[in-house]
This record gives C-alpha cells, structure tokens and sequence, in this order.
C-alpha cells in the first residue's frame, strides 16, 4: 500500500541462530549496605512464591519485531502514523527497532538463561491477513514464523503468551472501513482468531489495554482524512464506537474460541488504576475516584467480568449516539468471557475532581474534562510531594513508581472484578536519562528500575500472602528496549539494553534482580 511510504530495510535477512547455553555475564554487585535496602534475596525471607508462579517478560510486535515490510506482511495503523509530522517525538520509527522478527531465537534463550519462564508477545495480524479482511489471502510466511518463534520458545523452556492484538491494525481494514469505529470489524477479528486457534496456538489475551487503544482513534494522526473513520464517525464519538466494537469482537472471538473446544484460558489485557481521593476528606474527590474506575477500567471490565453492559455512571453521562448501548441478547453474550483477570499495574495514583465541581463537568459536553470529570493527580494535595519516583522524561506524563499503592490497588481490583486467578501482564519503569548515556557501565546501571521492579515483587509477596490476592505470575515490561509508541526509542523500559546500530543486548541491573529474586534461596517456589 503506498500510503505508508519508504520503509527501512533491516540489516540481515535470515533468523539468527544463537549458540547455546547464552552465557551470563556475572552478577552486579550489590546496589546498597544490606542495613539499607534489601537485597533480592532477603525481601521477606519467610515469604515464597506460589509454586509455578510465572515469571515472565513482555513486548509486542510493533515495538520489537522490526521487519516491517518483510515476508509478506502488510503496512498497519502505526507503520503509517509514525511517519505523520510531528507525531512520534523523536521522529524515529519502529521499522527497525530490535528486529526481533529475526532475532527471536535469541531473545527467547537470553530470557531463558536468566531464569524466565514465559514471554508475553502478540501476533501482527498484518503479518497473517495482510489486508485484515477475513476471506482475503493468508500469508503463509507470517503463521510459519509464528510457529517456529513458538516451537523455539518451548524448547527453551519460556512459554509463549500470545496476545492477538496490540494496536497495530492492518491499514487495510481503516481504508477498507474505519477499522475499530465499525461494527464491520467485529467479524474480521473473530475470524482471524479462529486462523489463529486453528492454525498455531490459543491465544491467552484478545487485546491489549483496549481504553489506551480506543484512546488513539479519535485523535491525531488517526482521525485525518486518508485514513478515515467509518461512515457517520466524528473525533468526538471515535474512542466510544470504538469501545462497542472492541468489546464485542473480544467476546466474539472468547465465543468461538469456547465453541472449538481446545482447552486453554483466554482474558484481555486491563490497564489503568482505581486511585485515592487527592484530598482525602473531599467528597467531591471520592466520587472523582469512582468516575474513574467506570470510564477507565470498568468500561471493558463491567461488560466482560460482571454485568455484560456498561458502567452506569458511563451511561448517565454519555449519550446513545456517542456510546451505543447493548441489547439484552448481546449482554448475555458478553459477560463471562473473561477466564481470568489480568492488569498493567504500572502505578496507582491520585484522583481528584474537576475545580468546577462534577456535576458542572459531567452535565456540560463542552465541558474539557467531559465526560470522565476526574484528574489524575502525580503528587501530593498537601505539600506536593510526589507520589513516586519519575520515570524518564520523555515519558513522565503518567508512569511513576508507587510500590507502596499496589496491595492497595489490586485489592480494589478484587473487590470490584473478583477472580480467582490474577496476573500482573505488565509492569516496569524507563529509566530516567537512560537515552542519554553513552557508556555501558552507566546504561547497565539502571537503578530507578531495579528499585521500582524489587520494591513492587516484595508488595506481590504481601499482597498474595497477607491479602489473598490470587496472583499467579508477573510480566515485566520489557524484554529489551523498545519503540515506545509516540515517544520513539527514547524512552528505554528493557531489562536488557538494545544497541540500535549492532543490535546487540546486553542485560541490565534490573534484569539480575529479577532473576535472583525468583532463584534467592530465601524466595523459593512454595
Ligand atoms: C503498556 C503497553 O501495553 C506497552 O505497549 C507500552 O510500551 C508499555 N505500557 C509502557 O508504556
């Protein structure tokens, strides 16, 4: 498709076989006094994971495979976006990236030979159906390199988490027909999972973060005229069709996977948080709270976990024209399609009310916080202290590291959303000024991160032992470096380092924490 324009060609061709065992560079030493922060080893010494708890890492084919245009796959949403100006703030693009799609046997051994023992990753589904449409031709380049990158994970001893999609859309299916502000979409996507079943493995999540993915549809790049939205779609309504489309192709495809009778368990990645009232003693903030969870987690998780339709706070504020609502029939058909749950919990933060009060806000379309009518607040009503530690500046809009709210916010999660298998799908932190190094021994040194990734495993510990929380496995984000969507390669979230000239990995810090936290004699598998 000539929309997207010149791609840049990766530098070798072929998957690179890597010679076995990878070896491991030895440990770091130790970051503080032991009489100051804990070392891996002795976070609560009694405490052990539950056994066959996972210990994963996470990436998705956009940011990681690189390839773009090779074997077959067709140009996506985000092929085209990051070439629109001024759109990712680096002006850098993914065509490269880290060329996983050739280097996965790689990755997957490095992972291994730290003690990991699962990889996150999703399918591209340009790469399957290169024009989206189901009926159109299948690529088979893209399903043999998928079985083989799965074949390989399993023998060694990482198991592949497959997510079916994580925000890159075939172009096809936006020219054809607005992509996900069409009803349109919900047959293709079904029947690209049922390929997918068929073909190579059950998929463990539908979508990734649907409310970040709607997010992205009613606003630049994504809303000029040469890609469009479907018919009678506007930027104002975009993210809401959106979601109704999102939710029901997520439980038509759990449907039909269900139907096909292949053992396996299947959910979609939540994002967000639930969040405290800024000022604790507002009730104007407190309500801010529950806004937020409807518009932000119980959009998707209400229709999928427990009512079938959307959160009534949702439906007070937004009209039928924006949001449409589901008939009974489709009601019954969406709860219940989630076998368990599954969260990004990268941090949990303050909440707090519209200065013009809710009801000013929630009434007034016009309104610039309508319709959720909530802030999130990164520091402190009292002194503005900050919640936590900030990540990179590149990307320090929303992340910071707030161990010290996760038992907290998975709590909430249970109480609104109960299950009785929990994953954390994502966590992780971009190292602040990490972009700036030049030196291996200052990049490898990512301390911001290690302490984020240690301080929150010591919170899962309490949080399964002391709280209940039935939490089975953590994915840390990421792998390696990677394309950070509009932030570009800037932002550097890998436990391992990425050369983008060489390609070559190198662990960091953060990378051995992880791994000697699961292997310490002291948190041993229970
Ligand atoms: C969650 C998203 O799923 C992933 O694509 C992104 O890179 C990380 N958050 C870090 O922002």
């Amino acid at each position: 498709m000539g929309k997207v324009g010149p791609v840049e060609p990766p530098p070798f061709t072929t998957t690179r076989v890597p010679d076995l065992p990878i070896p491991v560079p030895s440990p770091p030493p130790a970051l503080y006094p032991t009489w100051y922060a804990p070392q891996p080893a002795s976070i609560f010494p009694n405490l052990s994971l539950p056994s066959g708890f996972i210990f994963g890492v996470a990436t998705s084919a956009y940011q990681v495979e690189g390839a773009t245009k090779m074997e077959g796959k067709g140009p996506t949403t985000w092929d085209w976006a990051s070439r629109q100006p001024d759109f990712i703030q680096d002006n850098t693009t993914a065509d490269v990236t880290d060329l996983q799609y050739y280097l996965y046997k790689e990755d997957a051994a490095r992972v291994a030979a730290i003690g990991v023992t699962a990889h996150s990753f999703s399918i591209s589904w340009a790469r399957i159906f290169p024009f989206g449409v189901a009926g159109s031709p299948i690529n088979q380049l893209g399903i043999d390199h998928y079985s083989d990158l799965i074949d390989y994970h399993w023998s060694v001893g990482v198991e592949p988490v497959v997510t079916l999609f994580h925000w890159d859309t075939p172009l096809a299916l936006v020219a054809y027909y607005g992509g996900f502000t069409s009803p349109q979409i919900v047959d293709d996507f079904v029947k690209y999972t049922i390929n997918i079943i068929l073909m190579m493995i059950p998929p463990r999540y539908t979508f990734n973060e649907p409310s970040v993915y709607c997010g992205w549809v009613g606003s630049y790049p994504f809303t000029m005229a040469d890609i469009s939205l479907a018919p009678g779609v506007n930027s104002s309504t975009a993210n809401y069709q959106c979601a109704y489309n999102l939710v029901k192709a997520h439980a038509g495809a759990v449907r039909a996977f269900r139907a096909l009778n292949i053992s396996g368990e299947i959910a979609y990645k939540n994002n967000d948080f639930i969040g405290t009232a800024w000022r604790s003693n507002s009730t104007q903030d407190a309500i801010a709270v529950e806004r937020h969870a409807a518009f932000g987690i119980g959009l998707y998780a209400d229709p999928i976990y427990t009512t079938g339709d959307w959160p009534d706070i949702v439906k007070e504020t937004v009209p039928s024209d924006y949001l449409p609502r589901f008939t009974e029939e489709e009601t019954k058909e969406i709860a219940g399609t989630a076998d368990f749950f599954a969260i990004d919990a990268y941090a949990s933060q303050y909440i707090a009310a519209p200065p013009n009060g809710i009801e000013a806000c929630a009434t007034n379309m016009s309104d610039p916080l309508w319709p959720n009518c909530n802030s999130v607040m990164l520091y402190d009503s009292n002194a503005g202290w900050a919640v936590g530690p900030s990540p990179d500046p590149a990307s320090n809009s929303w992340l910071q590291a707030t161990p010290q709210n996760l038992r907290g916010y998975l709590k909430e999660l249970q109480t609104r959303w109960p299950t009785d298998k929990m994953f954390i799908s994502e966590f992780g932190f971009d190292e602040p000024f990490e972009n700036d190094r030049t030196e291996m021994y200052q990049i490898t040194e990512d301390a911001t991160t290690t302490n984020y990734f240690m301080t929150n495993l010591g919170e899962v510990l309490l949080a399964i032992h002391e709280d209940g929380i039935p939490l089975m496995g953590t994915f840390s984000w990421g792998m390696i470096d990677n394309a950070e969507w509009n932030y570009g390669l800037e932002p550097k979230f890998g436990i391992q380092h990425v050369n983008y000239s060489t390609l070559e990995r190198t662990y960091k810090r953060a990378a051995y924490a992880l791994c000697k936290s699961q292997h310490s004699p002291t948190i041993t598998h229970i």
